[in-house]
């Protein structure tokens, strides 16, 4: 559009009378009223409100409210006045509170952007009533910002956005609320709040009994959803910084915030606590005071872009009385994203599994695993450990020798045997250089299954308390077996002699050992049935 002059006006008997002269010429005039300022025009000129429109840049299927200077005029804009509407405008009128009615035939379509209801209001500003009431005319006025920006509530911020769009802007200092007003429907079965405001949906209960709160409130719409307020649908009261809305003690908060200090980072808090914080800061009321945050909060969201904020960590306010519209706000701002510093972090079970050889162990561990368990599995990490190029591999090479290596450089397990179990010492020398690589890898695996959000990770480890890996677990589970059941089973599972078996059965610890250590047993002298049952057992104990 064309840009036109822009009149800066003020709270004057002559500049008011002009303004009002403007209006009644069906042309756009900016306007305080307590909540925010509106950009007004004529509400029965259709070629004025299609002008609303496009000064504001705002979509054509957004409805706009029309303001009146005496409870009189209602009369001629709606169809019927329900006794619900009476009570209210008995209580909160005026005041910052919108009413949907049906819409009458003295207010063109455009106004409701098609539909058959309209929203009325009666402000209880002093230049917002003298202009209804010297114009002679009902006000349309949407929100004077341009749309999608946070709502102006000085006339300076009215002037950065809509200068050279309107014929006037009439300046009546900061507004007392700061938030748009509250829109309640009266046209359905029951009310309903379309936008929480000054007026606090327990006032509304006061006089209505029950109200709904309608989801767009508090929540995001989803994709295609048929909305009760037109308005809600759009991501709203948002400055250029990313908002990003953070939930918690004035504390967590501002070690949150000060964890993130760089070029741009501002936060917006709660007055009084800003001395705990690093960044630059813009404060919005106390803690406890949702009025004074109503009233401060689009100030900051436009100082915020003035100061060149690109992040505005914002401490979130309370959900209760007149807290309720700021939230409403700033979680449209923060499109719907609230950080939650106060959420337990529920950290991963981590259970160690072990028991000595032919045990039943590893079939535990398969039950554990169907029920989503991240398994961390001792033998298999022994195994990656010494793959080709590993610095484990290297070690053993520098102490054993590369006749341990086949010609394509991989582990020959069975030369490292018998290098390594050759004598006591040089087993010993085995483990002692393989072992810090094992665990190593062990831990790390373990930090990013719990990164990764795991609920239950398994370290299925024989060695697990000679180890000591026993003191990073939660719990610990040993599975025991009687002697005769082992011996076959290894026997099968490995294809070596009894004598063997019994050899290797002899090198580990007795039953008494894991009793001794382990949080709970498992003895596996049933069949595999009972085993089964008893791994499940293991994840009620553990309720992950
Ligand atoms: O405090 C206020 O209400 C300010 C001042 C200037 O009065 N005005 C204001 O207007 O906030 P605006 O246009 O920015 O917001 C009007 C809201 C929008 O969410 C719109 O969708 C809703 O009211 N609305 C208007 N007419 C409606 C209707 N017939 N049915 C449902 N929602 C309606
Ligand atoms: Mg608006």
């Amino acid at each position: 559009m064309n840009p036109i002059e822009t009149k800066m006006l003020k709270n004057t008997p002559a500049d008011i009378a002009l303004a009002a002269e403007l209006l009644k010429r069906g042309e756009l005039v900016v306007m305080p009223t307590e909540t925010v300022y509106g950009l007004a025009a004529d509400a029965r000129n259709e070629a004025a409100v299609a002008a609303i429109f496009t000064a504001k840049g705002r979509p054509q299927d957004n409805p706009l409210i029309v303001h009146i200077s005496d409870l009189s005029e209602l009369q001629a804009l709606v169809k019927s006045v329900p006794e619900a509407a009476k009570k209210l405008a008995a209580a909160y009128w005026p005041g910052p509170l919108t009413m949907i009615l049906p819409r009458s035939s003295s207010i063109p379509a455009v106004v409701s952007a098609g539909l058959d209801t309209v929203a009325v209001r009666f402000p209880s500003h002093p230049v917002a009533q003298a202009l209804i009431r010297e114009s002679g005319c009902p006000l349309a006025a949407p929100s004077a910002n341009l749309s999608g920006s946070p709502s102006p509530t000085t006339a300076a911020h009215v002037a950065a956005d809509l200068n050279g769009r309107v014929s006037a802007i009439v300046d009546g200092g900061a507004c007392q609320v700061g938030l748009e007003s509250t829109v309640v429907s009266l046209v359905g079965d029951k009310p309903r709040l379309l936008r929480p405001g000054g007026i606090t949906l327990a006032q509304l209960q006061a006089v209505l009994g029950d109200v709904e709160v309608d989801d767009a409130v508090t929540h995001k719409l989803k994709e295609g959803a048929v909305v009760a307020s037109p308005g809600m649908k759009y991501k709203h009261y948002a400055p250029k910084a990313k908002v990003v809305l953070v939930k918690g003690t004035p504390a967590a908060f501002a070690a949150f915030v000060n964890s993130k200090k760089a070029d741009g980072v501002y936060a917006l808090c709660f007055s009084g606590e800003e001395t705990a914080l690093t960044v630059p800061t813009l404060t919005y009321g106390r803690r406890e005071d949702a009025s004074a945050q109503a009233q401060q909060l689009f100030y900051c969201l436009r100082r915020a872009d003035e100061l060149g904020a690109k992040t505005l960590y914002t401490a979130c306010p309370s959900e209760d009385g007149v807290g309720l519209a700021v939230y409403n706000r700033l979680l449209r701002a923060a499109a719907f994203e609230v950080i939650d510093l106060d959420a337990p972090t529920k950290k991963s079970v981590v259970l160690g599994l072990t028991g000595p050889t032919g045990s039943g162990k590893s079939a535990v561990a398969d039950v554990l695993k169907a029920h989503g368990a991240v398994i961390i599995d001792a033998d298999k990490v022994a195994r990656d450990v010494v793959e080709k190029g590993e610095p484990c591999l290297a070690a053993l090479v520098e102490a054993f020798g590369t006749e341990i290596l086949n010609p394509d450089e991989t582990l020959n397990r069975r030369a490292l045997a018998a290098k390594a179990f050759a004598s006591d010492d040089q087993t010993a020398r085995l483990t002692a250089l393989t072992h810090p690589f094992i665990l190593a890898r062990m831990r790390k695996e373990l930090a990013e299954a719990e990164k990764a959000g795991a609920k239950l990770i398994v370290v299925d480890a024989p060695l697990l308390f000679e180890s000591g890996f026993d003191r990073v677990c939660d719990k610990t589970v040993a599975v025991l077996a009687p002697r005769e059941a082992r011996l076959s089973r290894i026997c099968a599972r490995d294809g070596i002699s009894e004598k063997a078996a019994a050899e290797r059965m002899a090198r580990q610890p007795d039953d008494e050992f894991y009793a001794a250590r382990a949080t709970r047993l498992i003895r596996n002298d049933g069949d595999l049935a009972a085993l089964y049952s008893a791994a499940e057992e293991i994840i009620q104990w553990l309720n992950p």
